[in-house]
């Protein structure tokens, strides 16, 4: 089945034909902050500032088709009224959208006129929302049209939905301007309290000649008793909720209703109207927001402006593989882990919970893409979050609009995701990787320190309101970045359960796993803190042979260390609890202040002792096979039973192969056998691929929430793009191309399947038990998918700030015999392109010659691949790989 839109070039920009056929497909519209909002093929959608400055209602998944509290506009059109709202009403008017970046453009065809509504926040000055209406007469008369708009003004935060709902209305105070509405409510009743608002939200409307002649700013006024807002009053009656410019009206819930004078348009005549959607700080602001565009010339040069800055910015990543389709769809995937930046999880009608803020793990992890567009800042990005680690290992959980900015959890549920710690070093790994900067783990950083102590089981008084750690002298406590790492990764060592296992504690990479915060435990991760602990000693063995030779931790750190001091006997599960108790405590208010210096080789000869001990402890314990079938246990619940099994009934979860194979705990021996259980238990062809888990057909309350949902969705069985690309990721980095593509591919396939997925393209966080896509756009999952792309497919790798290339591509990839990639390298814009004439399969080939811009290199190795060293690398450079049998 063909997509429902259609590329119409090669920057991602396309169009669909009958946009309005699914209910729940929404657009993004969003500059570089500010301002973020939803549009859909009906102008249906929400304007927000943050959760407390919602200038249109809130919208969740339903009310896309349901609610008439939406961008309202409609045309009398020889006294004829059209709404532009379509809640199924109109089968006769053909309905597109275009889609741009970052830019909506809404085309309904009447049988005698057409509407064309282009929608786009300027991304450089992100205060207002706008939209140019064109109204073209397709007729073959002139005739009489009349524009009126009007977009409820709710101002206020998202809690008042069923918060006070109408008490919140009776601090409304709207204002009746000349070009607009604007509402100021006296007061915000929200989670911070009661306080004076100075908050401003407004709705403007331009033409160049018509001038508006009424203006309604009362809801129940405008719709009228007896209407609804799909045919109010007011279309009938304008004059009955007229108010003059200059005056207020105090306590009525506000809309933004304003009806222009009448127009005479001629046969395909067409005319323009502007309408700004603000939010600002004072009633003048939001006024001047929305009339820097009042033009229509205006409007076109910022709409051309933003185009280019976002086009600019994905430009910095290109692909050229498989059909174009491919390489279009991939720029809308690109530009996902650039909107997570900018709307969190909230915002968007799927992510109904989202309060704003960031969480911790999809940070890090939207990162990784983030290192390829703008790696500096991500630099900084990585040392100001670094301040968020306690120094117990675990975290901050709430991270604001800012890096390096943490909320304290103070009135809320306090919990730690056993997974958190993993995340941070894999980012920084790429970093250094690429950039060869490996100064920054030697950088200071101040840790985060709160009343939550002992991996917050345990309360201590808090000392300090900035949520400092400070030495016993009343020094703010500074360590290096690798001391951060090296705390979050040694703690979960020894925080270990009846298995041996660490604890999940209230739930890992899977949030649905929050049931089992007594013995539940997660083999899946303690997998990935294998990884990350020999990773870190490798990296440690590159740094010495680089002549480093010891490094400087706080005296309590070296306590993690056991072999260092007093070796501990890692089968034994109480010595290492009590290990980590005795660290818990001694950092539990202050630590001493005290740093010394630890030989290089003893950490590196630590860390691997701790990674090969679980490498076999999870091979005896948690392998399974049957025949040709094999799977690694991922959980234990919090009665200590494991999760997993291949005897009947079969239960299997994606996460516990993911991590096991990515960390290399999985033999090559047994991979075959997970993939080929993966196969039968996991695999969904019309769901999009692998499915996070099988049936187990039972409300496990002593594992997490996930078991109660539905399977097949979200996190009990969903096709979880995250998890299934980090499948995709495990795999082609253990060679095992051929099904690492098809998880990679299955999701792109499902995807420009619309009959299934109903959803404009990009990645969609998972695919519900019908295939249908879901929480579009908001996705680590997108992360990910091009981290893949970059680091495996095309396999561009970095050693020290040096360039590796590592293909993984495979026959169906080649476009003519050729694959291309541009990317950010190491500050450096490189194209690089491999040649293929011969068609051959990933295993086939491999790079007998390079070219660096046109010239043959004669390159080196670095583990056998051919390594580019940085300075061969000009700022903008093209390399041409050719590979032979
Ligand atoms: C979401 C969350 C992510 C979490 C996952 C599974 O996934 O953002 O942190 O690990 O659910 O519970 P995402 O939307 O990033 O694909």
């Amino acid at each position: 089945m063909k997509p429902f839109y259609t590329f119409t070039g090669r920057d991602g920009s396309f169009i669909v034909n009958h946009a309005n056929q699914f209910n729940y497909t929404y657009f993004p519209l969003v500059g570089n902050g500010g301002i973020r909002s939803s549009i859909t093929p009906s102008f249906h959608g929400d304007t927000k500032i943050d959760q407390n400055s919602f200038l249109l209602l809130p919208v969740s998944q339903e009310d896309l088709h349901a609610s008439l509290l939406s961008r309202n506009l409609w045309f009398t059109v020889d006294n004829h009224a059209y709404p532009m709202l379509d809640l199924g009403q109109q089968p006769d008017v053909q309905t597109t959208v275009q889609g741009q970046f970052l830019s909506h453009k809404l085309e309904k065809s009447f049988s005698d006129f057409s509407v064309a509504i282009t929608s786009f926040i300027p991304y450089d000055n992100p205060v207002v929302e706008l939209h140019k209406v064109v109204y073209t007469n397709t007729s073959q008369t002139t005739q009489t049209m009349q524009f009126m708009t009007a977009i409820p003004i709710y101002g206020r935060s998202a809690e008042s939905i069923r918060d006070h709902r109408h008490v919140t209305a009776l601090l409304n105070q709207v204002h009746v301007l000349e070009d607009g509405i604007v509402n100021q409510p006296t007061m915000t009743f929200d989670e911070r309290g009661h306080q004076r608002n100075h908050r401003a939200y407004g709705v403007f409307a331009y033409h160049q000649n018509a001038t508006i002649t009424h203006r309604h700013p009362v809801m129940e006024e405008f719709v009228g008793d007896g209407n609804t807002l799909l045919h109010p009053g007011a279309l009938k009656h304008p004059d009955a909720s007229n108010y003059d410019v200059g005056s207020r009206v105090d306590g009525y819930e506000a809309i933004g209703g304003l009806t222009f004078e009448s127009l005479s348009v001629k046969p395909q005549e067409s005319t323009t109207f502007i309408v700004a959607l603000t939010i600002g700080d004072t009633l003048e602001k939001v006024r001047q927001y929305g009339a820097q565009y009042h033009t229509e010339e205006a409007f076109d040069n910022a709409l051309k402006a933003s185009n280019q800055t976002w086009q600019k910015e994905l430009d910095q990543l290109q692909f050229t593989m498989r059909d174009t389709d491919y390489a279009n769809w991939l720029k809308w995937v690109t530009i996902q882990p650039i909107l997570r930046r900018l709307f969190g999880n909230s915002y968007l009608p799927h992510h109904d919970y989202g309060k704003g803020g960031r969480g911790w793990r999809d940070l890090w992890q939207d990162a990784l893409t983030l290192l390829f567009l703008d790696p500096h800042g991500v630099e900084d990005m990585l040392y100001k979050n670094y301040a968020g680690v306690r120094i117990d290992g675990s975290n901050a959980t709430i991270i604001g609009d800012t890096d390096g900015e943490f909320k304290s959890d103070r009135n809320h549920i306090v919990r730690v995701w056993m997974d958190h710690g993993v995340w941070p070093f894999l980012t920084t790994k790429l970093f250094i990787e690429r950039s060869g900067n490996s100064d920054i783990l030697f950088e200071k950083q101040r840790y985060f320190h709160d009343q939550h102590t002992h991996y917050t089981r345990k309360i201590t008084p808090q000392q300090d309101d900035r949520e400092i750690l400070f030495t016993a002298n009343n020094d703010i406590y500074e360590g290096t970045i690798l001391e951060h790492i090296l705390i979050q990764n040694l703690v979960p060592f020894y925080n270990v359960d009846s298995h041996n296992i660490m604890r999940l504690e209230n739930a890992d990479w899977n949030d649905g796993l929050d049931m089992a915060p007594d013995h539940g435990e997660s083999v899946a991760f303690t997998a990935m803190y294998q990884k990350n602990m020999s990773d870190i000693a490798d990296l440690l063995e590159a740094l010495h042979n680089r002549g480093l030779r010891t490094i400087t931790i706080a005296k309590e750190v070296v306590y993690l260390f056991d072999t260092l001091s007093t070796p501990v006997n890692y089968e034994n599960v109480e010595s290492k609890q009590a290990l980590l108790h005795r660290y818990f405590d001694s950092v539990m208010t202050n630590v001493s202040g005290e740093q010394v210096d630890v030989e290089v080789t003893a950490v590196i000869q630590d860390l691997r002792k701790k990674a090969d001990f679980i490498t076999s402890l999870l091979r005896k314990q948690e392998w399974h096979e049957q025949d040709s079938l094999g799977l690694y246990n991922g959980y234990y619940d919090n009665d200590g039973m494991k999760l997993e099994s291949l005897q009947e009934p079969v239960r299997m979860t994606l996460t516990g192969q993911v991590f096991t194979i990515m960390s290399r705990v999985a033999t090559d021996d047994q991979i075959p056998k997970i993939l080929a259980a993966a196969d039968i238990y996991l695999y969904d062809k019309h769901r999009g691929g692998y499915a996070l888990n099988n049936d187990f057909d039972e409300v496990k309350t002593n594992l997490g929430r996930m078991f109660g949902f539905a399977y097949g969705h979200k996190e009990n069985g969903a096709v979880f793009s995250h998890m299934a690309v980090m499948f995709a990721n495990a795999l082609y980095q253990r060679g095992f191309v051929k099904h690492g593509r098809k998880a990679m591919m299955s999701l792109y396939e499902q995807v420009q399947d619309s009959t299934r997925s109903k959803m404009y393209p990009g990645l969609p966080e998972y695919f519900d038990i019908k295939g249908r896509g879901m929480y579009s756009y908001l996705t680590g999952s997108a992360s990910w998918y091009l981290y893949t792309l970059v680091t495996e497919v095309f396999g561009i790798q970095g050693y020290f700030g040096d360039m590796v290339l590592q293909p993984k591509l495979s026959q169906e990839d080649w476009v003519d015999g050729k694959a291309s990639i541009t990317t950010l390298f190491n500050d450096r814009m490189i194209t690089i392109n491999y040649h293929n004439p011969d068609d051959l399969d990933y295993g086939e080939y491999t790079i007998s010659s390079i070219q660096i811009n046109g010239e043959e290199y004669p390159f080196d190795t670095h583990q056998n691949n051919p390594l580019i060293p940085r300075d061969k690398l000009s700022k903008s450079a093209t390399i041409d790989g050719y590979l032979t049998r």
